[in-house]
């Protein structure tokens, strides 16, 4: 094992504060230009593993997807040296195979967002960056994602577009069927800027998404935040048996 070197930084979410397994080496105060990150950054390993560790909505689930440092985090994170960026991320489910419980590797995303802080390229420039974003998600962690998941034994679905919404309100039924319409599986609110601004950054970038509900209409309930955290808790267990396999 290469102590020096983190293998992949967790990006966790709802659902996803702690890693079990996750041998604490220390927890790591970093301040960026951008401001406070989420908390403070988790080094530990599992088995030979190096990771890195970030609470998206902070250790006690308290900043919603609107309020996120992402650049803060995303800047943190590069300045430890880290290369892999696997954010976890709970969802809506739209069509037809995004069931509750079910875990989804997209390969697509649609950015609904608005007014959140979502670019490096802002202040100081010297000239006017453009970078490529046709594929937002990182191949070969995607892929990574896909073989750790065979080797847990576990059922993963192999590409989705993610639409981003703003929150931190669940959407209308005609906003869900619009975003259908518009090609998306999956809602949630945090894959942007989150995905952009690793682009940006040159950081390799791919997503675990844990689907914790039918989207605003797509069923006869009322989605509450009980069922949301019954379906998340056994969608983040399975999460924790993936990140224990997963090597990139
Ligand atoms: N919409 C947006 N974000 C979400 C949802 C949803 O239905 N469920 C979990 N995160």
């Amino acid at each position: 094992m290469n102590d020096n070197k983190i293998a992949f930084a967790v990006i966790g979410g709802t659902g996803l504060t702690e890693i079990e397994g996750l041998e604490v080496i220390h927890r790591e105060v970093v301040h960026t230009p951008y401001g406070e990150p989420s908390g403070q950054v988790t080094h530990g390993v599992i088995g030979e593993t190096r990771i890195a560790f970030l609470a998206r909505h902070g250790y006690t689930h308290t900043i919603p997807p609107h309020k996120v440092n992402y650049r803060a985090n995303l800047w943190a994170l590069k300045s430890l040296g880290v290369e892999n960026i696997i954010a976890i991320a709970a969802v809506g489910g739209i069509t037809r195979k995004m069931a509750p419980k079910t875990l989804v590797i997209p390969h697509q995303l649609i950015d609904y967002t608005y007014g959140r802080p979502h670019t490096f390229y802002e202040e100081g420039l010297t000239s006017v960056t453009h970078i490529d974003f046709s594929s937002p998600y990182t191949e070969v962690l995607r892929k990574a994602l896909l073989k750790a998941g065979e080797e847990a034994g576990l059922d993963l679905i192999n590409g989705a577009t993610y639409g981003v919404t703003q929150g931190p309100r669940l959407e209308t039924a005609a906003e869900i069927q619009r975003m259908e319409r518009d090609g998306c599986d999956l809602v949630g609110m945090t894959a942007m800027p989150e995905a952009g601004l690793a682009r940006e950054l040159g950081l390799n970038y791919a997503s675990c998404a844990v689907v914790a509900n039918w989207a605003a209409g797509k069923s006869d309930r009322e989605i509450t935040m009980d069922e949301i955290g019954e379906h998340l808790s056994v969608g983040m267990a399975r999460v924790r048996k993936l990140l224990k396999v997963l090597h990139c």
